[in-house]
């Protein structure tokens, strides 16, 4: 094959990856693989190679995952072809260990007395690791090992092997493994069958009939379209379309959480829809993710990192309404001022927003026009005057519960983009996209600096840096909605980023989901 790229390193043990890890500057991504490259994995070196100064792909085909009775012997190795593709995707480094050279044993079910990582119960005892005993248990340890080994910053995983991908992320967080994993999107033949290397073991009929699981799956997803929300209903469809194949032995289909996999009985949020089954010896998964509105993305962080330009961008790129949380702060403070309401009045406060009526209507340029009681506030709501009352009122609690239902009302219909700093936590705990949007304190105090001397204004850069510290301190242990990062939210750090890399990057998110 003619390529230009130089020619991939290649690495067998975990002494020679080490050493010339050691050597790399910038962010490193992994590409996690059995080998026998195929289209879906292409996709993900190819994200890999656009997100990282280096990609290494390993290639290891682990015993540890395997039954002693499925397919670990007869597993397709095309080092040859797939050394090729790495090169002509641009791949720095292969990591191809023997089982040896990474302290195992050479043969599946095999490998008893050695340390391993063991998944949550309830992620492993559904789906696939139902008829899988001790998969998943395979399949962190060694992605542990690769972690430890290769160190990424990023790792890269297909989303068509979705309970693999949730078990792996949950690793991640309960772990504390210092790595952010990128789930890619599956890749589908022209048929609609995605890729997978144990495709090659159907035979051209088999290969036909194999296309049955996918249209099973987006027969499903247009009964959610059509309005359908119930469980037996939706895995009763799936089964019956799979039926047309007799040749087809459905292992089973289930409708989880793609994030838990908790069983979900009425579709009322994201769901994963994955099904497992036989044709012939060989064994096939898919699934599809059901979306009942589009996804809700929520922006925590501290002040000073970008949030709201960022917010904005977001909403006016994706055509999202950008929920303006502090417009509805100022909104209830206009009306507290202009019924001359006590401003430490609590109780009078709480009788007001309880019965008042707030609409925010987004504008096709990113704004918000903002109404209360009838009367449009969109310009009211930002003299002096509410500014300096806004955080009195902001503090009172009936007016926060009051305020989190209607952002949680605007969150039911989707397609909104907000920013905060309990988005994620509170407000919307299920959000599809959870973004914690950060700077060191150098790098805010730097932008802040930057900011104050074009409006012409001396700065302190220690002094600055000192009050954003303080600031980060007072809101991370106030007692309302204190600034948290949720567990599931991708940690996005922006030093050295350029606005433009920091929505490209969220959007990216949002286009894999
Ligand atoms: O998905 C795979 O190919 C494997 O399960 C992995 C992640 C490389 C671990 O062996």
């Amino acid at each position: 094959m003619l390529t230009s790229q130089p020619l991939p390193l290649i690495w067998e043990t975990p002494t020679t990856l080490r050493a010339w890890r050691r050597q790399q500057a910038g962010s490193i991504g992994l590409v996690p693989t059995m080998g026998n490259l195929h289209a879906g994995h292409a996709s993900l070196i190819e994200r890999a190679r656009a997100e990282n100064a280096i990609v290494v792909v390993s290639i290891f085909v682990n015993p540890l995952q395997f039954a002693p009775t499925e397919d670990f012997d007869r597993y397709p190795q095309t080092f040859e072809a797939d050394r090729e593709l790495c090169q002509t995707l641009g791949v720095d480094a292969i990591f191809v260990p023997t089982p040896q050279a990474l302290g195992l044993a050479a043969r599946a079910g095999s490998d008893h007395d050695r340390t391993g990582v063991i998944p949550p119960e309830s992620m492993t005892n559904v789906m696939c690791g139902r008829s899988r005993s001790g998969h998943f248990d395979g399949v962190t340890t060694i992605v542990t090992k690769l972690f430890n080994i290769v160190q990424p910053d990023r790792a890269y995983f297909g989303r068509k092997d979705a309970q693999q991908l949730a078990i792996v992320q949950a690793m991640v967080r309960d772990l504390d493994i210092p790595v952010e994993i990128c789930p890619c999107p599956i890749v589908r033949e022209a048929s609609g069958l995605a890729y997978s290397s144990r495709n090659q073991y159907l035979s051209q009929p088999k290969r036909e009939q194999a296309t049955v699981l996918f249209q099973a799956l987006q027969q499903a997803a247009a009964m959610v379209t059509a309005g359908d929300r119930d469980r037996r209903t939706i895995l009763d469809t799936v089964r019956s379309h799979c039926a047309t194949v007799t040749e087809l032995d459905l292992d089973y289909v289930e409708l989880v959480d793609p994030v838990s996999l908790a069983p979900i009985e009425q579709l009322d949020r994201r769901a994963l829809l994955a099904l497992a089954a036989r044709l012939g010896t060989t064994r096939l998964i898919d699934n599809i993710v059901l979306q009942t509105r589009p996804p809700i993305i929520a922006i925590d962080g501290p002040a000073g990192a970008g949030k709201s330009t960022v917010t904005r961008a977001i909403a006016d790129r994706l055509g999202f309404l950008y929920l303006d949380t502090g417009a509805m702060y100022r909104a209830v403070t206009w009306l507290v001022m202009e019924t001359g309401t006590a401003l430490d009045d609590e109780a009078a406060i709480a009788e007001l927003v309880a019965a008042c009526d707030l609409d925010m209507q987004p504008q096709s340029d990113g704004g918000c026009v903002v109404t209360m009681n009838g009367t449009e506030i969109t310009t009211a709501i930002r003299t002096p005057e509410v500014t300096a009352n806004v955080s009195t009122v902001a503090a009172q609690k009936a007016v926060r519960e009051f305020l989190m239902k209607q952002q949680q009302a605007f969150g039911d219909r989707g397609g909104l983009v907000a920013e905060g700093r309990d988005m994620g936590t509170c407000v919307f705990p299920s959000a599809e996209i959870k973004i914690f949007l950060t700077a060191t304190p150098a790098e805010r105090a730097r932008r802040r600096a930057c900011d104050l001397s074009a409006q012409g204004y001396e700065v302190d850069l220690a002094q600055l840096e000192a009050d954003i510290i303080e600031r980060d301190h007072q809101d991370s242990t106030r007692e309302i909605a204190p600034l948290s990062k949720a567990d599931d939210a991708i940690e996005l750090v922006t030093d050295g980023m350029t606005i433009e890399a920091v929505i490209d990057r969220i959007i990216s998110y949002v286009n894999t989901l």
